[in-house]
């Protein structure tokens, strides 16, 4: 039997890369158990794609590249959005019942830095629970996956610089190689690194410490998404997401006074790109507070966003009656392993998809509901690829390891989220970079999370200028 493709991350880029390499054999190696830690699970906006009247791929471009701040790169972009819609339909034949409404029309939804209506969505504010389901219920069926759970991949094995399979961990510690004929990393985002996050702990920049242990390129890691609207729930690490779909349902943001917030700030308003609401919001928290005031949505709330109704009234906030308390968390990274738009890295045998990987698809700031997207697209797009490689044969014994350092403890863990919150949160200084980045040299040398939150700072210290997400003051 050929050795399988391994792809290393269980969310909705390894889950689409899979499916798309059949009948090449993968194994699909998870570090939880049933998908749990994926964020592609927890996405609640929906997937951007063309879809309504008079919408065309130039446009949705268009608005991904103004959202990008121009960063991105135009080729990359018109593939995501040129496919957007195909991706949508392959993902209905994968299972998942996108929201319609009476006439059996996709429902379209609107969200930030979009100028009309155009993400379906699926479940109200389920969608990316609702794609999950969907999609390991087909990984499950697909005879070409295997899939294993409970699998810390903390090293790379090469072979003649090339990557030819994973140095992983049990459940219990044990260690093993496993061996393959390519490597694929689909392990997320970093926003476990940062004090508050909306995506899973989980989401710790695993794969880019991966990458960066082998020597394989990295780009634009200093361009971090912070979600404005974040549940604020004082003490948690990964706060429930209060969907940007709300304020396109009418909601509004309002200081700690009761006035709006977004008013006069930009043409959009409450709509106006993540960054720059993200921006007005931080600095509402610390003048005293911001809410998003919902209210207007009425007695429809639990229907229309049943997964935000369900986290505010945990924690006895009814959205109906009263604003919900908000604050800007991690979210999204639009940096990553370096690639090009069929997933390869600068390391042979190397690939990397979703929000691991930078293709250039989001330049310095990601539009809503174009992360789902980008996973299905590329995942798609690289397991066609791989699929179709001729066997690259068995290197077993004679590899090397790429290892990354060991994790830093707990403690020094909170210290140095704290730490990236302040210094590379959604306000950034040269002194606050260059302060963060002294303390980070210790961290640096006790776990691979200091070692990557250090690249991280050098990343941001360098870009003098503000653009998009990385906002400096100096
Ligand atoms: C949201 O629902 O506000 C987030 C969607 C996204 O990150 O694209």
């Amino acid at each position: 039997m050929s050795a399988p493709l391994i792809i290393v991350g269980g969310g909705i880029a390894g889950l689409s890369t899979a499916l798309a390499a059949a009948p090449a054999p993968v194994l699909l190696l998870n570090r939880a158990r049933n998908s749990a830690g994926a964020a592609s699970g927890m996405a609640q906006g929906g997937i951007a794609a063309p879809i309504g009247g008079g919408d065309t791929p130039q446009a949705h471009a268009r608005d991904t590249c103004e959202a990008g701040s121009h960063h991105n790169d135009r080729t990359v972009v018109e593939l995501l959005t040129g496919e957007a819609v195909a991706a949508v339909n392959w993902l209905q034949r994968q299972g998942v019942a996108f929201d319609r409404d009476a006439g059996g029309a996709l429902q379209l939804g609107r969200e930030g830095g979009h100028d009309r209506p155009r993400i379906v969505h699926a479940g109200g504010d389920a969608t990316g629970a609702k794609v999950m389901e969907a999609l390991v219920a087909a990984a499950r069926r697909a005879p070409h996956i295997r899939r294993r759970t409970d699998v810390d991949v903390d090293g790379l094995l090469l072979h003649g610089g090339r990557a030819c399979g994973v140095h992983a961990l049990d459940a219990d510690g044990n260690a093993e190689q496993i061996h393959g004929c390519a490597v694929v990393l689909a392990t997320g985002g970093i926003g476990g690194l940062f004090a508050r996050t909306s995506n899973p702990a989980d989401a710790d920049g695993n794969g880019l410490a991966l990458a960066l242990a082998a020597g394989a390129a990295l780009r634009d890691i200093e361009f971090v998404q912070f979600h404005p609207t974040a549940l604020a729930l004082p003490g948690l690490h990964s706060l429930p997401l209060v969907t940007e779909a709300l304020r396109g349902a009418g909601a509004r943001l309002l200081d700690a006074e009761g006035h709006p917030l977004m008013d006069g700030v930009h043409p959009l308003a409450d709509l106006a790109p993540r960054d720059v609401v993200a921006r007005q919001v931080w600095q509402a928290c610390r003048d005293g507070g911001t809410w998003l005031d919902a209210r207007g949505i009425g007695t429809a709330f639990p229907a229309r966003f049943p997964t935000v109704f369900g986290a505010c009234m945990q924690h006895g906030i009814d959205p109906r009656l009263q604003p919900i308390p908000v604050a800007p968390a991690a979210h999204f990274h639009m940096g990553g392993i370096a690639v090009d738009a069929d997933g390869r890295s600068s390391l042979p045998g190397l690939h990397a998809v979703g929000e691991v990987a930078c293709n250039g698809v989001h330049g310095a700031n990601r539009l809503a509901s174009n992360s789902l997207l980008e996973g299905v697209v590329f995942g798609r797009r690289l397991g066609a690829l791989l699929g179709a490689l001729p066997d690259a044969g068995d290197m077993q014994g004679k590899c090397t390891l790429a290892l990354r350092k060991s994790s830093l403890d707990v403690p020094r863990l909170a210290s140095l989220r704290e730490l990236m919150m302040q210094a590379m949160g959604p306000v950034r200084s040269g002194e606050s970079l260059q302060a963060a980045l002294q303390e980070c040299s210790a961290l640096a040398a006790q776990g691979w999370q200091g070692a990557l939150a250090q690249v991280m700072l050098e990343a941001a210290l360098r870009r003098t200028q503000s653009l998009g997400a990385h906002f400096r003051t100096d």
